[in-house]
């Protein structure tokens, strides 16, 4: 688990600092929680919505007035765009403060927490009877106990088929620029004790046609109405891939990843970062630069891949075929 309480301490494990170091962090304060959000401290769709709950859930604990509620829950709403649990578990502490009346916050804080232990559990329920004994698999980015408080999304899924005694072989998508898949997934499948190779993201098209991989598992920070969605740049290339061979390809999300006011893909806001991060490298090893400090950079942090190129979408609420999702099975089940 990246996140602890520790009596009235909310303990981040910096992923920064991952796979070298386990360094853990106190982000009671919503100002060190911000900024752990948007330097990728903590990171992962539903683990921002549950840290940022726990967080404001602390901060009313601790006594604080409506006023500075409000401006914390404002302040960490805004930290990242694209992952849409942050701004709905947000969104559910807000609308618990009944005027000035705070007493309920607290208490859906912690419901955001056991709520997503439950979706993951269904998730990878859902999905584990994808997986076939003695098949590859290749997943992108990470989206496991370090991106979610439960067993995690496309590789909670993975983790379970493992769980059930298949033979799963996963392919590790580096995930370039920040690496999560390397730094990441490899650290958490080395735990877990499920075989994995890690590849460069252009290396998936190769995994794909020699026939490595049947399966694609990717996670998502926001899903459309229309069953297009967002991922960790590099998703949309790799469906891309997958489609060309034929490999069925699944996003695997919550239900609190689903943004039913998104009508499709090109509403979804996507986070532009900062060049350095593509000019070059940092993290417990140091720093480096591999280009001249001036060139341009273009650094979306995330992609959209349309409903065409999804085989089906696994949430917590079911599994919907590509036809299903065209259909509007998304928005049927509003409310
Ligand atoms: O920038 P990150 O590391 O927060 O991006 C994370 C991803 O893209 C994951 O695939 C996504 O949040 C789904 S994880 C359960």
């Amino acid at each position: 688990m990246a996140l602890r309480m520790d009596g009235e301490r909310l303990l981040l494990l910096d992923q920064r600092r991952l796979p070298d170091e386990e360094r853990w962090i106190d982000a009671s304060d919503p100002l060190v929680m911000e900024g752990c959000i948007r330097t990728l401290a903590v990171r992962g769709a539903p683990l921002l919505g549950v840290a940022a709950a726990l967080c404001l859930g602390l901060l009313v604990r601790s006594g604080c007035t409506p006023a500075s509620f409000r401006a914390s829950a404002a302040l960490l709403r805004a930290a990242r765009p694209t992952a849409v649990n942050l701004m709905a578990a947000i969104d559910r502490l807000t609308a618990s403060a009944l005027g000035d009346d705070l007493s309920g916050v607290d208490e859906v804080a912690m419901d955001v927490f056991l709520d997503d232990v439950a979706r993951c559990e269904a998730m990878a329920a859902h999905g584990a009877s994808l997986l076939e004994d003695g098949s590859g698999v290749i997943t992108h980015c990470n989206t496991g106990g370090l991106a979610t408080v439960g067993v995690g999304t496309a590789l909670g899924v993975i983790h379970r088929a493992h769980a059930q005694g298949k033979r799963v072989h996963v392919y590790v998508d580096e995930t370039r620029p920040l690496l999560q898949g390397g730094r990441l997934t490899a650290w958490e499948l080395r735990h877990l004790g499920i075989p994995h190779t890690l590849i460069t993201d252009s290396m998936a098209a190769v995994v794909l046609r020699s026939g490595r991989a049947s399966r694609v598992l990717v996670g998502s920070d926001r899903v459309a109405r229309n069953g297009d969605f967002a991922n960790k740049v590099g998703t949309y290339s790799l469906a891309v891939a997958a489609a060309h061979h034929h490999v069925p390809f699944h996003p695997v999300a919550p239900w609190t990843t689903v943004d039913l006011s998104c009508p499709d893909g090109d509403a979804i806001p996507i986070e532009q970062r900062d060049a350095d991060e593509v000019r070059g490298a940092s993290g417990s090893f140091g720093s480096v630069r591999w280009c001249p400090r001036e060139t341009e950079v273009f650094n979306p942090s995330f992609d959209v891949t349309p409903v065409a190129l999804v085989t089906s979408l696994v949430t917590d609420r079911g599994v919907f075929s590509r036809e299903q999702l065209r259909a509007g099975a998304l928005g049927a089940l509003d409310g």
